[in-house]
């Protein structure tokens, strides 16, 4: 398997990826195929963070994250064929440029952290929102709320993580 190539104009590391993404409210197919590589790699991360995690029931939770994320990620590669006619297919660990430095946790464990996190991930509904609402094709706009509407969940899971990990400090 070849890694993905990034086509000039695309972020080149996952946080200038991220950063991106993040600042884009009418996305081109070139934004949602960044999107699609950040979705399918944000699965890695959220395993590499569920990794270090000594609760289970907090591992657990990041990967159900992580899971979806995935989901994500197919459901931006079906938005990219609805728009272009193209297949597009997300990319595992091994081809995804954006992880060719390898899976990194997303932040520390800490309530303090995992709260933050969460509200990067409310953040992502309204940026699905966004694009659902700018990409002019009701069944691309639906699979774009699909997306934000569980990164709401992801947001809920972080702060019952972040609750978790509260209640064992206190013991
Ligand atoms: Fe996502
Ligand atoms: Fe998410």
């Amino acid at each position: 398997m070849t890694t993905v190539t990034l086509e000039a104009g695309m972020p080149q590391t996952i946080g200038e990826a991220f950063a991106h993404i993040g600042a884009v409210t009418t996305p081109t197919i070139t934004d949602i195929k960044v999107m699609c590589l950040v979705e399918a790699a944000s699965k890695e991360l959220y395993r590499a963070t569920a990794a270090g995690a000594e609760n289970p029931a907090v591992a657990d939770l990041l990967r159900t994250n992580g899971d979806e994320e995935f989901v994500h990620a197919r459901r931006a590669a079906a938005v990219l064929t609805l728009l272009t006619g193209t297949d597009f297919t997300p990319p595992e660990a091994d081809t995804n440029p954006y992880l060719a430095g390898g899976a990194f946790p997303i932040g520390e464990l800490t309530p303090e952290a995992l709260r933050k996190l969460a509200q990067t991930e409310f953040d992502g509904e309204t940026l699905y929102e966004g694009w659902a609402a700018s990409i002019g094709n009701d069944e691309a706009a639906a699979l774009l709320r699909a997306n934000g509407k569980e990164e709401t969940d992801h947001g809920n899971r972080l702060l019952q993580a972040a609750a978790l990990l509260e209640s064992a400090l206190e013991g």
